[in-house]
């Protein structure tokens, strides 16, 4: 399939998807985060696809936010129906994906940028990458879910000075903060995202399906995180993947994991 925004690309288990409109620093318009949500739910779908790295073209944005020229002109029922249709056909579906996905951030992340990154289920970045959720000085609020996801990755009271504030944190910063992992140089980012892709692809992808629903739960209300663990503990107890760790563990070999 092939996308007028989105570029995707799969080695070794491993795909890649690059946000590819950088003329606009990659912003996500409409037509963006429809095909986003199609190229996730495609490599998703393939069990041969261990890892998702996601990534923005260009050297200067990884994104640089929601498409400031598509809601300029929006109603307050528009504002809403925006936010609340993003949300769920982009963000809260990255989020709640089985398979892995690190953003790979390379540039300015900022306002949906950010929040799409924080939807991932963790970030590395390149050294030149810049943060913020500039959202305030436009005269909106995050609505992608970054005022839910940023006080959970850094804190409350540094996600309110962060928005407040409207601005931007370098990716040391970011790291010393908790919402990125590692920095590298440019030329580095994509190497080190493919080599913890390629790390978290030697393990059984049902246990991190279960992991990954497992984590996710701890942040969703109303939902017992504990007793989602336990039973995707349990349900380990039933697959392929579990009777051959164990048994190679015991045989002194290296797993070799079906999915299944
Ligand atoms: N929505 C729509 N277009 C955007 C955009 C956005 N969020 N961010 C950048 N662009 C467009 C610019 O309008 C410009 O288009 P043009 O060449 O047709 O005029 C192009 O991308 C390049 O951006 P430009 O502003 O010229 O680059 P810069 O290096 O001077 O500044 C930023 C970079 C990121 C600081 C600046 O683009 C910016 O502040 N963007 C908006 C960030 C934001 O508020 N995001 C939250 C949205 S809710």
């Amino acid at each position: 399939m092939t996308f007028e925004n989105v570029l995707t690309s799969v080695e070794n288990g491993l795909a890649t998807i690059t946000i590819n409109r950088p003329k606009k620093l990659n912003a996500l318009n409409k037509a963006t985060i429809e095909e986003l949500h199609t190229a996730f739910e495609m490599l998703a779908a393939d069990s041969a696809v261990k890892v998702i790295i996601l990534t923005g073209s260009g050297e200067k944005a990884f994104v640089a936010g929601a498409d400031i020229s598509e809601f300029a002109h929006f109603s307050v029922d528009e504002g809403g129906s925006l936010a609340a249709k993003g949300q769920k056909m982009l963000f809260d579906f990255v989020e709640n994906l089985s398979t892995p996905v690190i953003a790979a951030v390379n540039g300015f992340a900022l306002g949906g940028g950010l929040e799409l990154a924080m939807a991932c289920h963790f970030r590395i970045a390149s050294d030149n990458a810049k943060m913020g959720l500039p959202e305030v000085s436009l005269g909106v609020i995050p609505g992608y879910g970054g005022t839910q996801r940023l006080p959970q990755l850094i804190g409350k009271g540094r996600a309110m000075e962060l928005v407040m504030t409207a601005g931007m944190i370098t990716a040391e910063e970011a790291k010393n903060y908790g919402l990125v992992n590692h920095v590298a140089t440019q030329e580095e980012l994509i190497p080190l995202a493919l080599k913890i892709a390629g790390k978290i692809s030697r393990n059984s992808s049902q246990a991190i399906a279960g992991a990954i629903n497992a984590v996710n739960a701890n942040f969703k209300d109303g939902v017992d995180g504990y007793s989602v663990e336990i039973a995707a503990f349990g349900d380990c107890f039933g697959t392929e993947d579990f009777k051959e760790g164990t048994t190679a563990f015991l045989e002194k070999r290296k797993a070799n994991f079906s999915g299944k």
